[in-house]
This record gives structure tokens, C-alpha cells and sequence, in this order.
């Protein structure tokens, strides 16, 4: 039955490869037939005031990349939840000007003081406490660093103006939301243990209610800190000293060689020929951008969008089976660990995957072998921005649980992340997630913990299309779901909307959100062997923008499950 399913050879890859390699020689535009720059600017982000903030700094004469900071500073202070100085994340960029993609990745780093042991106890077992609560969760934060970066290297505003939406919101306070009540109650014990983060986050200890005006004077401060100095602002002086201080007196170990040592890295993206579409996404130490690449290339293989909804979802549900296997065994900080890229998107691969899956019955996970590795996620942002030139951003970014560690160094206004939970504390033993990991993923000083953040664009002559979802792990099968609904040519509003199922290998179950699956749908499935879990709730958070150069029409959607925002503007002619 599977061979009636699959079409390509290996030659129809290669010839895939073939018009990749002219789509990226060929210059695109120019020839009258597609636009070289679009008639609207556009910010998909996860807050309406991020969004503002965002196309505020464009109005004010900032590219896209000046306008990513500040939308990123700014749910730093109007998520607090989500994202913020006090974390890190991954940058997908595209530099009109020399056509270049880049990519900055910004995650946090093991201070000097992590080795493989630190959660352990003296028993052997995991310190759960300590790997996500309070300073000693925390990795050395990379936001601050990837602010100064993008503005130095690609930006045309000085901070002091990307930042200032920012610091006037942190400063002047703003209202907060049921959304911001909902993810305080998650975390509510452990943000009252810390009077550091009571003070600011609760209102008299308790959940404050909605349209209560959060004021973050110190975050303000250290913002400014930021606008004047540049990196050194945050990471050397009156700051970091701060930071410092305060996360030693609390059980954490930063030191301020961690600080000063802290660099983001600019990696080659993952880059991937579809059809006549190119994949550009996140590389390790993401495994979103290899594991996306490696189901689109599985699916390649199949006509999947002509076949039954039944058939579909089954082939869905096993080609991420698969990718999710291999990033269990594989991935990892690629300065730390050697990565086999090249072998994981070897087509044969995906051949010789595509050829073990049988289109009637499910595979068993641990029938494929490799080690255990469970991941869920709550809370993270992701932000999409085009410019009237034709650069773009894609970024997802993270202080990983929601509020992070929970723990807010007194004086600096930064709620610090719990991104070290990212890592493998001991082999075999489960994180926040459920996340089982293997050596390619131990702690070490100075290490990148792996994660599934996959900011990602889609790229044709035709079409640019800009995504991402903060969700953990299940952030790389949205992607691809979302991806998917792209290549069928369905709206933008379709591909956040796009009700989602999700397979991580381990544990060996199809995830799937209220409604995502008729009832006929599951009966077909379980036939097949699956094992079914609703996950009773919504989840994910994606921000979305499509650029038709065709028709030169600009359009963005932004997640109805969260309460973000995604406008369109029309440049001025
Ligand atoms: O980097 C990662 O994979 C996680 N720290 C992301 C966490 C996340 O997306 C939580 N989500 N909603």
C-alpha cells in the first residue's frame, strides 16, 4: 500500500535540489513578473502593544530590524511571562540589501560553575527545585546581547530609539490582561517565594486583577542602562554587578566573568529546497530547522495533499515520529557536540525513513531505537516583521517556564529564565517537559541548552512567508503544520488557525488539541495502532506573514488562541 503513496525517486529529489540551487543563484526580482519590495510593512507579534511599538519604530524611519527590538523589548515588559532581558532566544533575519539570511542565536549559557552534576543531589536524583526555580535555574541571558547586536550590525536607529517603547511602558505601566492572570496562576508558589518578583508581579501578594496598572521602575532602568551603553550596559557595570550580587546571595552561581563572557553567535540557518519554495530555519542549538527539513522532506515524498484526511494525519503523525527521534538522539549545542547535519539531511535518509513507514499501521516509537526524549511547553514568544524594503525578521524567544525562574534580581527589574531545565540534568531523568535527554545534551560551562524554538521563512520567486510559535517542543510540529497549510496555498489566518496534533517519538502517543480530530477520524487511527491523547486545552501562539510578490498584497495573522496582534500597513507612495 505505502508504494502507491510515494512518488519522488531520488532523481525527483535531486532535481528539487537542482531548482533550490537556481532559486538561490538566480537573483529574484527585477524581471517585472514578482515585486522586489512590498506595498505594506507588517508585525505579527504575541502583545497589541508590542505591535504598536513595532510599527512605531518603523514609522519613525527603522528597518525591520530596529523594529524587531522593540517589539521584542516590549513584550519583554507587557509578557513578562514570556520573554524579557532576563532570557534569550533565536533570530532569523533577511538583509534586503545584500540578499543574506543570517541567523543570531541568542540562547542563554551554562554559567562557568555547571557541569554534568549540577542538579544532582548527593543521592544521585535530580534537584527539580533547584533546576527551575530561583537563580540557579538560570543560564547567562543572551537578550540583552542580541538587542546591541542587531542594532550594531543591522539596524539604522540607535537603541536609545528601538528601546524607548519599551522603557515607556515598563516605566509608565500598562494593564494587565486575563492572559497575564492565567500565567501567574501557574507559577504563583514559586513567584510568592521570591519577594524580589512578589513586589513587582502581585498586587499585595495576591493575582492582581485585570486592568491593574504594572509598573516595572527598575526594568526601566536597566533598559536605559542598555540604550546608553550597548552590551557593556548590561553585561559589565552597575547592571551586571547587580545581577550578580543578587543571584549569588540567592543560591545562584553567575559571576561576572559569565556575564562579560556571554556572546551570541551568528550560524549558518538550515537551508532546504521544496519543490520551488526554500526552507530557511533554525540550526542547532535549535533542533527545529533540521527536524522541520526532515518531514518536509519525508512528505516530499508522498502525494500527501490528495490523499484521505485518515491517511494524511497518519503519515503526519509518523514523519514526526521520526524527525523527533532523531533529534533525541542527535542534537545538541553544536560548539559543544558534532552535530551530523549533513547526514540528517542526507535524502537517502529521509528515504530509507519514508520506506519504514507503513501507510496501515502505526510504528511503535521504540521499534526505531534511540534514547527517550519528552518535551511539552507553555510560555515563549515569537515575533514576525517585514519592511517596506523587503527585510524581514523571524524570531522566537523564551525565558522558557512561565516567568521563567520566577526569579527577579532585586534592583534590575530582569526576571531571570529557567533555561538550563532545557538541558539533560542526568541521563535519563525528565525535565519540566517530560524531556529525556542523552550526553549530546549534558550540562557544561558555557554551553547552549538544545532546544525546539524553529523561527522560520518559506521562500519562493512567488512568495516569502515569515512564522513561528513559542509550545516547547510541540513548537516544531506546529511549524510544520502551519508550513503545510502554506503550501496548499490557504491564507495566512489559516496556517495559526490550523488545528494541531503533535507526535514526539516518546512518549508514544498523538497529542492533539480539542477538535483536531473528527470522531471518525480517531476511530481510523486507533484501527491503525495510535494511541490518542486530547490534550484538553489550546496551545501555541503563532504570528504569521505572507508577502505575495505576484500581487504584492502583505497580509498577517496573529493566533487567536493568544492575544496578540498582526497589522498591515500600507507604505505611503
Ligand atoms: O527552547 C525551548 O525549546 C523551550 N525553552 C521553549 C519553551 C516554550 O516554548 C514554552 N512555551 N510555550
Amino acid at each position: 500500500m505505502r508504494l502507491t503513496f510515494k512518488i519522488r525517486s531520488l532523481s525527483g529529489a535531486l532535481v528539487s535540489l537542482f531548482i533550490a540551487f537556481c532559486l538561490t543563484a538566480c537573483a529574484i526580482g527585477g524581471d517585472g513578473t514578482v515585486s522586489s519590495k512590498p506595498s505594506a510593512v507588517a508585525v505579527a507579534s504575541a502583545h497589541p502593544l508590542a505591535t504598536q511599538a513595532g510599527l512605531d519604530v518603523l514609522a519613525q524611519g527603522g528597518n525591520a530590524f530596529d523594529a524587531a527590538i522593540a517589539v521584542a523589548a516590549s513584550l519583554g515588559v507587557v509578557e513578562p511571562y514570556s520573554a524579557g532581558m532576563g532570557g534569550g532566544g533565536f533570530w532569523l533575519l533577511y538583509s534586503a540589501k545584500d540578499d543574506q539570511y543570517h541567523f543570531v542565536d541568542a540562547r542563554e549559557m551554562a554559567p562557568s560553575a555547571a557541569d554534568k552534576d549540577y542538579y544532582l543531589n548527593k543521592d544521585g536524583t535530580v534537584n527539580r527545585d533547584r533546576a527551575t526555580n530561583g537563580p540557579s535555574a538560570a543560564g547567562i541571558p543572551g537578550q540583552a546581547a542580541a538587542f546591541a547586536h542587531l542594532a550594531g550590525q543591522y539596524g539604522k536607529l540607535p537603541l536609545a530609539k528601538s528601546l524607548a517603547p519599551a522603557i515607556k511602558q515598563a516605566r509608565q505601566g500598562f494593564a494587565i490582561d486575563d492572559h497575564y492572570r492565567k500565567l501567574l496562576s501557574y507559577r504563583l508558589e514559586a513567584v510568592r517565594r521570591y519577594p524580589s518578583s512578589a513586589s513587582i508581579f502581585l498586587n499585595s501578594g495576591q493575582i492582581p486583577d485585570v486592568g491593574y496598572k504594572l509598573v516595572q521602575r527598575d526594568l526601566a532602568t536597566t533598559l536605559e542602562a542598555l540604550a546608553r551603553a550597548g552590551h557593556d550596559g548590561f553585561y559589565q557595570g552597575p547592571v551586571a554587578q547587580r545581577l550578580v550580587t543578587a543571584v549569588q546571595r540567592d543560591g545562584g552561581d553567575w559571576t561576572m566573568e559569565d556575564l562579560a563572557n556571554y556572546k551570541v553567535v551568528e550560524r549558518e540557518p538550515i537551508r532546504m529546497a521544496f519543490g520551488n519554495a526554500e526552507l530557511i530555519s533554525a540550526p542547532p542549538p535549535s533542533s527545529g530547522g533540521i527536524a522541520i527539513a526532515q518531514m518536509l522532506q519525508m512528505l516530499d515524498l508522498y502525494h500527501w495533499q490528495s490523499m484521505s484526511e485518515a491517511d494524511q494525519t497518519h503519515l503526519l503523525i509518523e514523519v514526526m515520529r521520526r524527525a523527533y527521534r532523531d533529534r533525541a538522539e542527535f542534537l545538541g549545542d553544536p560548539d559543544f557536540v558534532d552535530v551530523p547535519t549533513a547526514m540528517l539531511l542526507d535524502p537517502a535518509r529521509a528515504h530509507a525513513y519514508a520506506d519504514s513507514i507503513d501507510m496501515t499501521k502505526a510504528t511503535p516509537s521504540l521499534s526505531l531505537k534511540g534514547p527517550k526524549n519528552i518535551e511539552e511547553g507553555f510560555h515563549t514568544t515569537h515575533l514576525s516583521v517585514l519592511d517596506k524594503d523587503g527585510n524581514r525578521v523571524s524570531a522566537t524567544l523564551s525565558i522558557n517556564l512561565p516567568f521563567g525562574s520566577a526569579y527577579t534580581a532585586a534592583g534590575t527589574g530582569v526576571v531571570l529564565n529557567n533555561e538550563m531545565d532545557d538541558f539533560s540534568a542526568k541521563p535519563g531523568a525528565a525535565n519540566a517537559y517530560g524531556l529525556v535527554g542523552n550526553a549530546a545534551n549534558a550540562i557544561a560551562p558555557g554551553k547552549r541548552p538544545l532546544s525546539s524554538m524553529s523561527p522560520s521563512m518559506m521562500v519562493s520567486d512567488d512568495q516569502v512567508a515569515i512564522l513561528g510559535t513559542p509550545g516547547g517542543s510541540r513548537i516544531i510540529s506546529m511549524v510544520l503544520l502551519g508550513l503545510l497549510e502554506h503550501q496548499q496555498n490557504k491564507p495566512v489566518e489559516d496556517w495559526v488557525r490550523r488545528k494541531r496534533i503533535h507526535h514526539q517519538y516518546l512518549p508514544d502517543v498523538v497529542e492533539y488539541e480539542p477538535g483536531a480530530l473528527s470522531q471518525a477520524l480517531q476511530q481510523e487511527l486507533k484501527a491503525r495502532g495510535h494511541t490518542l491523547k486530547n490534550v484538553g486545552r489550546a496551545y501555541g501562539n503563532m504570528q504569521a506573514i505572507l508577502w505575495d510578490r505576484t500581487t504584492n498584497k502583505v497580509t498577517a495573522a496573529a493566533d487567536s488562541r493568544g492575544i496578540g496582534s498582526a497589522r498591515v500597513v500600507s507604505v505611503a507612495k
